[in-house]
């Protein structure tokens, strides 16, 4: 392939090469044409060549790319208003990914407990199966033991209990405890929502006992499930929500929002981007938020997500063993390996990601139509 001898090979990737792409398809170079269900991993979540998103980019290059972050911009204002608004919470830090985002977050529960309790209250407790990055310290944050291998010393100071056990979170918020950091739709480790009970009993633990509520929604946030958020979607208000992924429609950006509790724990000094939320990611930002952030184009991710679900139970078939998932963030959990299912996919002009070893994940454009759901239904139903 093109790639192996100049990239460091930490990927596996297929055997395609992509040069273009135009609504939901993306084009190889002999240009065959393939249905995207992946969004670049919940990122590009209005296709390819989205005519707003290009118009603002393309605009905002014009203008004015970068300033660092020791100086103003208006866009970039413009933008951190229009998202705190729609996320309903107080201000936001921008930087370049998902890992960066979830780094401030804990950094920003260390503090505000530092400062209101002293030390030795530093713990995040996390759940078993959550992905949050690949930095060291993200690695240590996940909930997935083949995180936590190679590369130690890994960070200190995180827990991991079960997914959905009030009964270990109780046990788990204690006096050393500052935050309860949740992936609230689990996606790499293969599309696990969490129940409304769990995330309700978390909720109101982490008020009683003055813990911070953090939820990273890089993943699942941004409308990708029907709602712009899943905090809203499960009625509670964390203290602190992450955002990457689709928040610029392909662009790198991610985004700390944080409540009224944490609003000002970081000051000057305290962390810093020498990228994040520059003028052309928040020009970006701005015009998916322009398009997603309306209760009807979200009802609309919401119906086409229950499409997809609803026609894959209804097959039946033996390969299939449970669909989850919510919107456009779904997992279809197989009884084979996914990586020889999204390879005869490929073949059929079809992209589809894994999520672990037997799930296969689906996460198309917003933009999609049920036409080109249909499209891509046929392929899955005669390769699962
Ligand atoms: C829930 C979640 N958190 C964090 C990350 C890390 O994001 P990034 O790759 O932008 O650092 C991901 C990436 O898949 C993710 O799904």
């Amino acid at each position: 392939m093109l790639n192996r001898d100049v990239f460091i090979n930490t990927y596996h990737r297929l055997p395609v090469v992509f040069n273009r792409g135009q609504g939901v398809y993306l084009f190889d170079v002999d240009s065959k044409r393939y249905l995207d269900f992946t969004s670049g991993i919940a990122v590009n979540c209005l296709g390819h060549n989205y005519p707003p998103l290009v118009k603002a980019i393309t605009a905002q290059a014009a203008k004015l790319i970068h300033v660092s972050n020791y100086f103003q911009s208006d866009t970039s204002a413009a933008f951190a208003q229009r998202l705190v608004r729609a996320a309903n919470m107080e201000k936001v830090f921008f930087c370049n990914s998902g890992a960066e985002a979830n780094e401030g977050a804990c950094k920003t529960a260390r503090k505000y407990s530092l400062k209101k309790y002293g030390s030795g209250r530093h713990t995040i407790v996390t759940l078993t199966g959550s992905f949050h990055g690949r930095t060291i310290t993200m690695q240590s944050a996940s909930g997935q033991d083949k995180l936590h291998k190679n590369f130690g010393p890994f960070t200190q100071g995180f827990r991991h209990i079960p997914s959905g056990d009030i009964e270990a979170l109780d046990r788990a918020l204690d006096g050393s405890t500052a935050g309860l950091f949740i992936e609230p739709i689990q996606g790499e480790s293969g599309v696990f929502p969490q129940t409304q009970a769990f995330i309700a009993a978390a909720a109101q633990l982490c008020v009683e006992r003055d813990v911070l509520l953090m939820f990273d929604e890089v993943q699942c946030g941004m409308g990708r499930t029907g709602s712009f958020l899943m905090a809203h979607d499960y009625r509670v208000k964390p203290d602190i929500i992450t955002l990457a992924k689709g928040l610029a429609g392909g662009v790198p950006i991610g985004a700390v929002l944080v409540g009224e509790k944490t609003a000002d724990v970081l000051g000057v000094g305290d962390h810093g981007s020498t990228f994040g939320g520059n003028p052309l990611a928040a020009a970006a930002g701005l015009a998916v938020l322009e398009t997603v952030d309306n209760q009807a184009f979200l009802k609309e991710i919401a119906r086409k997500g229950e499409k997809i679900m609803t026609a894959v139970r209804s097959w039946n078939k033996s390969s299939v063993k449970e669909v989850r998932g919510k919107g456009l963030m779904i997992g279809i959990e197989t009884d084979r390996d996914v990586q020889d299912i999204i390879t005869a996919c490929l073949k059929e002009g079809l992209l589809v990601l894994s999520a672990g070893k037997n799930v296969l994940r689906l996460l198309p454009p917003y933009i999609i139509t049920d036409e080109e759901i249909d499209a891509g239904l046929s392929v899955l139903w005669k390769l699962l």
